[in-house]
């Protein structure tokens, strides 16, 4: 295993952001793990299948086509909305397990992003970070997001969209969404991007230090 970088948390907490420049800084792989989920998601309902049918959305999972994280249709609310419907069931997380088990083999590491990677995907990872942010916070940058992408969308709609994933992500008896014992929590919610981003990078810096010890 590498150097893997572990960032988990909430959905709008800053840790795709977070996660992206971490990778371009120290040049390694980033795995958006959010976007396999999506995926799984949007196949489903491509297929008209039942998005809490554990069998129907595992055969999916297993012969996902991962180009189609590429597509813009994996970044809709509806995908996120469909991705944590999926993501309850084991089955699922089971088939995309290896890929996530394999790109956090690779050398001399990479940054994963996602809800259960300090926890369940690679709970040896020497750096990991738990980033958040309150749900008013997450949910006024998600909005922004959503209406820059076109889409039509309320504030309000978006809050109540992400109490209930965080209710689902967090609850779910499967990998629920909670911060390992060992992750550094990030709190981004009175941070810039850049504080955010720069608060993160010591957290890092830190274990690296200690890593090489
Ligand atoms: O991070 P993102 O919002 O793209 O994730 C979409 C959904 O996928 C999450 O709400 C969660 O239900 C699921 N997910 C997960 N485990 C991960 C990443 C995402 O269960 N490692």
């Amino acid at each position: 295993m590498g150097f893997v970088i572990a960032v988990d948390g909430p959905a709008a907490s800053g840790k795709g952001t977070i996660a992206g420049r971490l990778a371009a800084l120290y040049d390694y792989p980033l795995l958006d793990t959010g976007l396999l989920y999506r995926a799984v998601g949007v196949a489903v309902l491509d297929g008209l299948g039942d998005l809490d049918d554990p069998i129907a959305a595992e055969a999916v999972a297993r012969a996902l086509d991962l180009t189609a994280l590429d597509r813009a249709e994996v970044r809709t609310r509806a995908a996120g909305e469909a991705a944590s419907r999926v993501a309850v069931h084991p089955g699922v997380r089971a088939a995309l397990f290896d890929l996530q088990r394999d790109f956090a083999r690779r050398e001399p590491g990479s940054v994963i992003d996602g809800r259960d990677i300090g926890t369940v995907i690679a709970p040896e990872a020497p750096a990991k970070l738990y980033v958040t942010a309150r749900p008013e916070i997450r949910a006024e940058r998600r909005w922004k997001q959503l209406v820059g992408q076109g889409e039509d969308v309320g504030f309000q709609e978006i809050l109540a969209d992400i109490r209930k994933r965080d209710e689902r992500d967090g609850g779910r008896k499967d990998a629920p969404m909670t911060q390992a014992v060992d992750a550094v929590l990030l709190d981004t919610s009175e941070m810039t991007i850049e504080q955010a981003f720069d608060a993160a990078r010591r957290i890092v810096e830190d274990a690296r230090a200690h890593h090489r010890l």
